[in-house]
């Protein structure tokens, strides 16, 4: 009787002391969080305290009573002081730096009383806000008015700075166009979970997306092509009586509006001019760029680069032509302005997947290998990149490229962007270059989530597991030329905004850990619980995610008698699945998996299967056809 009391006791008293302090759940993982006890609470009167008369961070205040006053109703008095009073927010610049913050690090102490927040930079404050509005409650995100809610920050002690200096995620508003104000959307995204670099797709075979006053066919030809339903790569070459009326730009005030926009929430933008391949857009609108002469569309989503295994090549040249003069007075104009309009250090030039079949014929690329003693077409590119590195340095910047500009050699100082894996960051850093960490196998946020019957297919799969796998820094090589990792979100698929949301959250959570937080807090089961958490936020923000870690994983096998067997994973623990062979519906009174290989019976009809916890379903209906399940056995 006794030990009863004392259990339940025990846990009544757990119950009392999590409904007083609120739960901590912050993506990334701060470097050190202590709990302390009680709440802090915001109301109509707590102020906000600045240590000194400072535009930077009146802005950093600003943004977090515009979060404030969105959901709670009300904004909070703002006043300078050197003095912590009860009741407030104080947001302290430090006059002593701590060695520890560096430029971007932050200390948080709340307690019942106050609030402080201290930091050597104006971006150490922010990311010290964004933490304190993670500990405030979920409503928080909300965008409307949320009455009768208690405004309460759990009493902690957060030191915190990030690991890379370079936590980036690359839009590709080529493909598919973003607005401006969506454009604005992901930005705040990115600076909720401390991302700092905005790397811009802004050109490619589908759109030219960034107006040049110099040359105005770029965004009056290029901006545009025929709207397509359907699957990228896929559809039907347009007619040319089609309207050419899909896509839009950004003019040089958009770009200007972006970048102070982004400013003002701590991340860079680095535009990117994707050359010499990936330049349909641009050939299309001064086709005189190109070694092969013709007339040119801008891509619509039809086929025109034949891909096989370990190779491509163009069905059309969309390529700017390394061995013509014009095309560097092209750039020279471009990168000229696109210098003027972006303060970020770096420009990316793109350099990946140049097909050389059109090259490889050409009287003029011949000439040019003989005059240059260029060996093959990979020196071809090489010179290419290297005329393209000095305009870009001309303009006072510094030139970054995916790593094939690595083929045929690379100019000193160029740094390098590793894609295809981690092998050319690898090689990058021997030769002495700077490396971002991007492999598609952990970063690529346009691949699948989940398993390919339910997703709207892509390439390849990525689930979220593998991305907070990785490592950026890899074995043997000098962490100090890793500059950092970012997530790429290519938009060939991507139709709509909501759909982009859908497939950047949640993997971009796990990149913003991997970029943010010390390897050594990294725990998948923990930051699994506080993705929940956020999931929540992002219901109150209305922003789209993917749900796909309560879809099952799929496994199909055959035994030697050819008999095909089926087994069921989950990315999560806690998870019950329940499936059927007979077409119909599948719930928690269905078969449930039990860990053991199920036999495919011989006259099944598509095997459908869905998840449930406690009892509940949570993950989707999927549907998956038998043949797809033999063909997969088929597969190395
Ligand atoms: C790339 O994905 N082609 C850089």
């Amino acid at each position: 009787m006794k030990k009863i009391f004392l259990i339940f006791g025990a846990s009544f008293l757990m119950l009392a002391s999590i409904a007083q302090s609120p739960k901590i759940s912050i993506i990334p993982q701060p470097v050190e969080v202590k709990e302390g006890t009680g709440t802090f609470v915001v109301n109509a009167s707590t102020k906000i305290i600045l240590s000194k008369e400072d535009a930077s961070i009146k802005k950093v205040a600003a943004s977090l009573n515009g979060e404030i006053s969105a959901a709670a109703g009300f904004a909070l008095n703002i006043a300078v002081g050197s003095r912590l009073e009860k009741n407030a927010i104080y947001l302290q610049l430090l006059q002593t730096p701590d060695a520890k913050l560096g430029d971007e690090g932050y200390r948080l102490i709340s307690s019942a009383n106050d609030v402080t927040i201290s930091a050597n930079k104006p971006a150490g404050l922010f990311y010290g806000v964004q933490t304190l509005l993670q500990l405030l409650p979920n409503e928080i995100e909300s965008q409307k008015v949320v009455k009768n809610k208690k405004w309460t920050i759990p009493a902690v002690s957060i030191m915190d700075n990030p690991r890379f200096a370079w936590r980036g995620l690359m839009l590709d508003v080529s493909r598919h166009f973003f607005t401006k104000d969506e454009v604005k959307v992901f930005i705040d995204d990115m600076a909720k979970y401390k991302y700092n670099r905005m790397h811009f797709h802004l050109t490619d075979d589908q759109g030219w997306r960034i107006e040049i006053k110099s040359l105005p066919k770029l965004t009056e030809v290029g901006a545009w092509n025929v709207k397509k339903t359907g699957r990228f790569n896929f559809f039907t070459p347009p007619g040319d009586d089609e309207p050419r009326d899909y896509g839009g730009f950004y003019t040089q005030e958009d770009i200007k509006e972006l970048i102070a926009y982004a400013k003002d929430r701590f991340v860079e933008i680095m535009p990117e001019v994707d050359i010499p391949g990936h330049s349909l857009a641009a050939v299309a609108s001064y086709p005189e760029l190109s070694c092969t002469p013709g007339k040119y569309k801008v891509n619509s989503g039809e086929q025109f680069m034949n891909w096989y295994d370990g190779g491509f090549s163009a069905m059309i040249d969309n390529t700017l032509c390394p061995a013509n003069e014009k095309v560097y007075t092209f750039l020279d104009k471009v990168f000229g302005e696109i210098s003027a309009l972006f303060p970020f250090e770096y420009i990316h030039m793109g350099g990946d997947e140049c097909a050389k079949n059109f090259w490889e014929i050409n009287p003029q690329i011949k000439e040019l290998m003989q005059r240059e003693k260029l060996k093959d077409m990979h020196e071809v590119q090489s010179y290419f990149v290297g005329r393209v590195n000095k305009i870009i340095n001309s303009k006072g910047k510094k030139m970054m490229g995916w790593d094939e500009i690595l083929e045929g050699g690379l100019v000193e100082g160029a740094a390098v962007m590793s894609w295809r894996g981690m092998k050319g960051g690898i090689d990058a850093v021997k030769l002495g270059h700077e490396v971002v960490m991007t492999p598609n196998s952990h970063v690529y946020l346009d691949f699948m989530q989940t398993d390919g019957a339910i997703e709207p297919p892509v390439y390849a799969s990525l689930r979220l597991k593998k991305v907070y796998e990785l490592e950026p820094v890899p074995d043997g090589v000098n962490p100090k030329m890793i500059k950092g990792t970012q997530g790429n979100v290519w938009s060939e698929q991507l139709f709509n905004n909501r759909h982009l949301q859908y497939m950047v959250w949640p993997r971009a959570f796990a990149v913003s850990e991997v970029a943010w937080s010390p390897k050594t807090t990294r725990n998948w089961n923990d930051f699994i619980g506080r993705v929940e958490d956020h999931f929540e936020r992002f219901n109150f923000a209305n922003r789209k995610y993917a749900p796909s870690i309560y879809d099952p994983v799929i496994k199909a096998k055959k035994n030697e008698k050819n008999t095909l067997f089926v087994d069921f994973d989950s990315e999560i623990d806690g998870l019950d699945i329940y499936y059927s062979f007979d077409n119909s519906f599948p719930d928690n009174y269905y078969p449930k998996y039990a860990g053991k290989s199920i036999e495919v019976p011989v006259d099944a009809a598509p095997l459908k299967l869905i998840s449930y916890r406690n009892g509940k379903p949570i993950g989707r209906m999927m549907t998956i056809t038998i043949e797809e399940l033999k063909k997969r056995t088929e597969k190395k």
